[in-house]
């Protein structure tokens, strides 16, 4: 099983950078910025990392990203996450950035989102991994705040496929944000959005009345049939993030992950690694947990990464090459697309979204008014 998930080719669609941030790297830069950090080791940082909730963990998540000030601890973060996605055979992501957490302590947005996107176009052309970012509201915020962050984003907004929603669940409900998402979508955004990490199911059926695009976590989408049913009906993806979600307390053990039922639901459901600094492992770390906590067969680990690639924002033609060579990989043989000449056609524009209403998003906007 190991063997095989290390060489399907996989889409990572739910990862915050700031989570990608390894003990090492911020000790590096918390000295070339002359930053204190409340410890003394890489050793003690990691021994730090044991979190009861979702709040527990947010806390020394904005305590960590605060080292970052300067473009270039942007994108050395940003290489080093696409680094670890080449190691781990990830063909696309598609990341979340939190800009609210860096503009808040007074880094320019531009320092933020010039940093990030050279590191994505650096691992294109090293690694040919194509990309999609998007761009988070904090929840704990108000909308005000986010509205605030969306006219600074404003010069940027043709480089971001979307926008999300991530931050304290519990007491911030989607629908405080109806506002500012139904202004992104206005602007041409796609939508995704935190719901059912730990807030309610309630929170997922406001997430799919603002018409979001994809539903990150939705694990507690599965207590309810009448969600289960429509987020079937809207072919709608939800990005699970197995370790995380063992890491939060969101799930006791591994075999309480949700993945094995809304795949028997017929859902459209990924795996993905969240913040994988902070909760032990990266994509394939992810896929073998769950593999083993669920006991998936091949072929459910096979769906799993085809998921990944349809459940993405690539053009439809991307999808179909990618779940070709998904399968192509599955019988042990190297996919074309992953040979080097082919690589270099496969790079694409992954700027100027809004203007651009491809196929995929009239699919979208379909499943929405049906
Ligand atoms: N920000 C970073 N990781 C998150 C998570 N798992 N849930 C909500 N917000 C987050
Ligand atoms: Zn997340």
């Amino acid at each position: 099983m190991k063997k095989l998930i290390a060489r399907l080719p996989k889409a990572e669609l739910h990862l915050h950078i700031e989570g990608s941030f390894e003990p090492e790297l911020m000790f590096e830069i918390a000295g070339r910025n002359r930053v204190e950090i409340p410890f003394k080791s890489v050793e003690e940082i990691r021994a730090a990392y044991k979190f009861s909730n979702l709040q527990e963990f947010l806390d020394i998540y904005y305590q960590g990203m605060a080292v970052l000030r300067e473009e270039q601890d942007y994108f050395d973060l940003t290489r080093a996450y696409l680094d670890r996605c080449k190691a781990d055979n990830v063909t696309h992501v598609e990341i979340f950035f939190d800009p609210q957490g860096h503009t808040g302590r007074g880094v320019p947005f531009d320092v933020v989102a010039k940093g990030i996107i050279a590191g994505l176009e650096d691992g294109e052309r090293r690694h040919g991994i194509t990309w999609r970012l998007i761009m988070s509201f904090l929840r704990h915020l108000s909308e005000d705040d986010g509205f605030a962050t969306l006219k600074e984003a404003e010069p940027w907004l043709e480089r971001f496929a979307g926008v999300g929603l991530d931050s304290s669940e519990q007491g911030h409900p989607p629908a405080k944000f109806a506002r500012l998402f139904r202004q992104c979508r206005a602007m041409g955004m796609l939508l995704c959005c935190h719901a059912g990490e730990e807030g309610p199911p309630e929170y997922v059926r406001q997430a799919l009345e603002i018409g979001v695009d994809r539903i990150d976590h939705g694990n507690r989408a599965m207590e309810e049939p009448s969600l289960i049913r429509e987020i079937a009906r809207r072919n709608l993806t939800l990005t699970v993030c197995p370790l995380s979600n063992t890491a939060l307390k969101v799930i006791a053990r591994m075999a309480d992950s949700p993945v094995r039922r809304m795949l028997e639901a017929g859902l459209s459901v990924t795996v993905n690694s969240d913040d994988p600094a902070y909760f032990g492992g990266y994509m394939n770390a992810n896929f073998e947990a769950v593999a083993a906590g669920l006991a998936l067969s091949k072929d459910d680990v096979v769906q799993l990464a085809k998921n990944s690639f349809t459940g993405s924002f690539l053009p439809e033609a991307e999808k179909l090459r990618w779940c070709a060579a998904v399968e192509t990989a599955r019988v042990g043989q190297t996919p074309l697309v992953l040979l080097r000449t082919d690589r270099k056609r496969r790079t694409h524009d992954n700027a100027c979204y809004r203007h651009r209403g491809g196929p995929d998003r009239d699919l979208f906007s379909q499943a929405r008014t049906q």
